[in-house]
């Protein structure tokens, strides 16, 4: 793909999205530019919530920019504390529906596209939480997310080694919060410096979102009642997230996206009546991605 093609798919992609044309051009232009990535630190010894003294009224009375701004995690990014975990700021937005259920107590947890750990550990940090189970079928990603929670000495943890669709074979249990933040076509790296065109090509977005379908089908069957579904992606795509959504709605009527006022500013724009959430490059807080914070009624 060359950058004339690159630029028209971009384009194309955020037309989709309902971006104004302004928003489309400036966000083209950053995302060419390469945004860079500003990692920030969570120091996930400490129970993030708590810390941060994030209570229901900050969560109503605020933005999600003054939530974020509010937030003292950010820790020098020089400090050589090996219980850091560094995550970029579109990670923290994408698990920011958490915050909306964070006073819940005891919460069982399966991350089902584990490596190398962002979610899982950022899930932990923001919960009170009782065990979590982080699964990845890469055996070759293993290793990242093994050191990871190590490194941050993530306690009631355990790391399994399957592909999600084979995972009911394996472990007969449910679960109060299941996390799904699979693979998708990446869009948002190309603001973070990688040149990861192919992105932005309708097959990769395609495929893409067929392997996103069967990841969430298997993934439902370790939902209690009462549960949660968080849907997560770092790619701007309509077809990877707000129609994926769309399409899980349909098939499953038990399932309710949340509405999250504190994300209220970054609503999806896309032709759909439910409530999920997206960040861009011209937010100001990272690359970018998509999130969606579901409950099983
Ligand atoms: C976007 S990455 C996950 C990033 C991770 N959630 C984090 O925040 O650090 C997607 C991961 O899903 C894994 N994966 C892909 N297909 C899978 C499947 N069918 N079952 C389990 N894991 C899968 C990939 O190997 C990859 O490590």
């Amino acid at each position: 793909m060359n950058k004339e093609e690159l630029v028209s798919r971009i384009k194309l992609v955020l037309s989709k999205a309902n971006l104004s044309d302004e928003l489309i051009e400036t966000n083209t232009q950053l995302l060419l530019d390469g945004l860079g990535s500003k990692p920030i630190k969570l120091k996930t010894s400490n129970h993030f919530v708590q810390q941060n003294k994030i209570t229901d009224e900050l969560l109503h009375n605020n933005t999600w920019d003054q939530i974020y701004n509010k937030l003292d995690f950010i820790a020098d990014e020089n400090q050589n504390d090996s219980t850091f975990y560094s995550i970029d700021q579109s990670s923290l937005f994408m698990a920011s529906p958490l915050f909306q259920i964070s006073n819940k107590t005891n919460i069982s947890i399966l991350d089902t596209c584990a490596s190398p750990g962002g979610k899982s550990i950022l899930a932990c940090s923001i919960l009170d939480y009782a065990k979590i189970v982080s699964n990845e079928k890469s055996h070759k990603r293993l290793q990242a997310l093994r050191e990871n929670f190590n490194r941050v000495q993530l306690q009631n943890s355990r790391i399994t080694n399957y592909d999600i669709r084979d995972l009911t074979r394996n472990i007969d249990e449910k679960f109060d919060l299941v996390i799904v933040d699979g693979p998708c076509s990446g869009q948002a790296l190309l603001g973070k410096g990688f040149d990861n065109f192919s992105s932005y090509s309708s097959m990769k977005i395609r495929i893409s979102a067929e392997i996103q379908k069967k990841i969430l089908i298997a993934s439902l069957n370790f939902l209690k009642d009462n549960s949660y579904l968080l849907y997560s992606t770092c790619t701007y795509s309509v077809e990877e997230n707000e129609n994926i959504i769309k399409w899980l709605l349909k098939k499953f009527s038990y399932l309710k996206p949340q509405e999250l006022p504190f994300l209220s500013a970054h609503r999806s724009n896309a032709e759909i009546n439910f409530p999920c959430y997206k960040l861009f490059p011209s937010d100001g807080l990272g690359a970018g991605g998509f999130t969606c914070l579901l409950k099983k009624r």
